[in-house]
C-alpha cells in the first residue's frame, strides 16, 4: 500500500546541510499497526512528514496504492490527503471557541467538490464519529472543559471524520500520563481492527511500540526492520551508573571499544505490550 524505496532528506541550515534521511525503504500493507521509533532528532517526524504528503522536499519514491505522489499535483495531494490520511500530533490543535462536535467536523469545511458536505450531513458524521471514541457526552462541550485523553479523542474522531485509510500518528501519547495512554493505545487497536485502518505511530513510549503488531526503527537515517527490532529508549530512560568496582574489569577494553549506540536494550515484541 505505502512503499517507500531511496528516500532521503536534508535540511540546510546556515548552508550547514543535516542528512536526516539517508536511503529509507519501506513498505506499509493495508491493515498493519506500525510502531516507529528512534532517538530524539533521528527523523521520525520527517519521515511522517513525506508519508503524509506535507512535504514533497526529498528524493526516492514514495508510492502510495500504486501512485507516485511527487506526481500528483497540488489539488490531488490535498484530496490524497483529506480522502485518506488521518492526522494525529502530540498536540492536539483543537480550536477552543468550536465546541468538540464543530471541531470534529472541521474536515468538511475543507472538502470540495465531489467530497462537499452539508453542515447537517457534517454535523451528523461527526456525532457518529464522536459515538466511535465513546464521547458523545461531549458533543457540546468546549474543548477547554476537557481532559488531555479527552482532547485526544476529540483530535482522532476529526481524524476518522473523512474515514481515512491510513493514520498518521507522532507521539500520540506524549502529553498524557500512562492510564490515559493505555485508553487512547486501546483505541488504535479497536480502530485498526474493526474497521481495517492502518496505523503508523511515531512513539517514545514503550507501551505504544509494545503494543504495535511490528515496529521499525530509525538509525543513522535508515530503518532497521522486523519484529526483533530494537527499542531505542535513549532519551527519557538515562541508564543507572553502577559503583565503581574495586576490582579491575574482566575485559576492559572489549567494554570501552563498544560504542554507546550499540548498548543491548530490552526486546519489544507485540506480546510485550498490551494484551489487544
Ligand atoms: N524544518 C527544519 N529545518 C531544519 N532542520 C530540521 C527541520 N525539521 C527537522 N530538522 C532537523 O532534522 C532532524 C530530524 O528531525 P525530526 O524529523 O523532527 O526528528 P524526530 O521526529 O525523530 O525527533 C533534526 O536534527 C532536526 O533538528
Ligand atoms: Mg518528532
Amino acid at each position: 500500500m505505502i512503499r517507500l524505496r531511496g528516500v532521503r532528506k536534508s535540511y540546510t541550515t546556515n548552508k550547514v546541510v543535516n542528512e536526516v534521511l539517508k536511503g529509507i525503504d519501506l513498505d506499509i500493507e493495508a491493515g498493519e499497526f506500525v510502531g516507529i521509533v528512534g532517538r530524539s532528532g533521528s527523523g521520525k517526524t520527517t519521515l511522517l512528514n513525506i508519508i503524509g504528503a506535507l512535504d514533497s522536499h526529498y528524493d526516492g519514491s514514495v508510492e502510495v496504492d500504486g501512485k507516485q505522489l511527487r506526481e500528483l499535483d497540488d489539488v490531488e495531494i490535498s484530496a490524497y490527503r483529506n480522502q485518506n490520511i488521518g492526522f494525529i500530533f502530540q498536540s492536539f490543535y483543537l480550536l477552543e471557541h468550536m465546541t468538540c462536535v464543530e471541531n470534529v467536523a472541521l474536515p468538511a469545511v475543507f472538502a470540495r467538490g465531489e467530497s462537499a458536505v452539508p453542515h447537517e450531513a457534517a454535523l451528523a458524521r461527526a456525532r457518529e464519529v464522536m459515538e466511535q471514541v465513546e464521547l458523545s457526552e461531549k458533543c457540546d462541550a468546549l474543548p477547554n472543559t476537557l481532559s488531555g485523553g479527552q482532547k485526544q479523542r476529540i483530535a482522532i474522531a476529526r481524524a476518522l471524520f473523512n474515514r481515512p485509510k491510513v493514520m498518521i500518528c507522532d507521539e500520540p501519547t506524549g502529553n498524557l500520563d500512562v492510564a490515559t495512554a493505555q485508553s487512547i493505545v486501546a483505541l488504535f487497536h479497536r480502530l485498526n481492527q474493526e474497521q481495517d485502518i492502518t496505523l503508523v505511530i511515531v512513539t517514545h513510549d514503550r507501551l505504544i511500540a509494545g503494543a504495535c503488531k511490528r515496529v521499525v526503527h530509525i538509525t543513522d537515517g535508515r530503518i532497521v526492520d522486523g519484529s526483533g527490532a530494537l527499542f531505542d529508549a535513549a532519551e527519557p530512560e538515562p541508564e543507572p551508573q553502577p559503583e565503581p568496582e574495586p576490582e579491575p574489569e574482566p575485559e576492559p577494553r572489549a567494554r570501552a571499544e563498544r560504542p554507546l549506540d550499540d548498548q543491548p536494550e530490552p526486546r519489544l515484541t507485540s506480546e510485550a505490550g498490551l494484551s489487544a
